[in-house]
């Protein structure tokens, strides 16, 4: 248990979720109190559902702040997502609001960190569960992962919440660029947002979503913390848990290495 570089996350960007009728308003909410003029609307996505009358808009991304005086310009975003899908149409994203007791819900924070690669190598290492690989855009300026929902061991529905690990590495070039109008969405993908939007939606086809660790694991974390308040944990029984994650991890490895075989 050390703190290592690649742990100095910065919160990057936010993904509400809100149930269409609340969506418009979000829309106006933003733009008129949180002041977000449209430059700040750095992305926005529409559907094309097979029978959809009119295109509609499953995503917009508003820039709510930020703060230029570093090399990576620190900025707020917060992205907002309805359900687009048709009645009949199965939809994560409704079943999300609904788990949640509807209106709206945070579905998933993103962190930055300097060093991604060796964040997630970190994690999977202590048995974390990730539900897409590292994905990489075409210009090598954000690459990004999105672990399972951080839930009850053996927890009935899903929880809807879970986080996004991202490193941006912007050259001299990209910045350039982001100061265009015309380039803004550079920051938020069409590919991103569609790539885990079809993850989450097979995993809630299927009822079932990846936990951020394994329920086994929870089970053996939760028995060696039994009975003990936070400030009760000593150091020493934390190296215990991450030994057992380690062990539990390289088993669960090896296990599918040999399946593999
Ligand atoms: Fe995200």
């Amino acid at each position: 248990m050390k703190k290592q570089p690649f742990h100095n996350f910065v919160v990057d960007h936010m993904t509400f979720l809100v149930e269409p009728d609340l969506y418009k308003q979000t829309y106006a909410l933003f733009r008129i109190v949180f002041g977000v003029s449209r430059e700040d609307l750095i992305y926005e996505k529409r559907s094309n559902w097979p029978g959809q009358k009119k295109q509609s808009s499953m995503t917009f991304a508003a820039r709510v702040g930020s703060e230029s005086n570093s090399k990576t310009p620190n900025q707020a975003i917060i992205a907002v997502v309805q359900p687009t899908e048709p009645a009949k149409q199965s939809s994560h994203v409704r079943t999300m609001l609904k788990n949640r007791g509807g209106s709206c819900h945070w579905q998933h924070i993103a962190l930055r960190t300097p060093d991604l690669i060796g964040f997630h190598r970190h994690s999977v290492e202590r048995g974390v569960n990730f539900i897409t690989p590292i994905l990489k855009d075409a210009e090598d300026d954000l690459i990004q992962v999105f672990s399972g929902e951080w839930m009850m061991p053996g927890a009935a529905k899903p929880s809807a919440t879970f986080f996004e690990f991202v490193q941006r590495d912007p050259s001299a070039e990209l910045l350039k660029q982001l100061e265009t109008a015309a380039n803004r969405e550079a920051w938020f993908r069409d590919k991103t947002f569609l790539g885990l939007y079809g993850e989450k939606e097979k995993e809630y086809q299927k009822g079932k979503a990846v936990p951020f660790i394994d329920d086994a694991l929870a089970k053996r974390i939760s028995a060696k913390l039994k009975g003990l308040e936070v400030f009760e944990i000593e150091d020493a029984l934390l190296d215990e848990v991450e030994a057992d994650m380690l062990d539990y991890a390289a088993k669960k490895r090896k296990g599918k290495a040999a399946a593999a075989a």
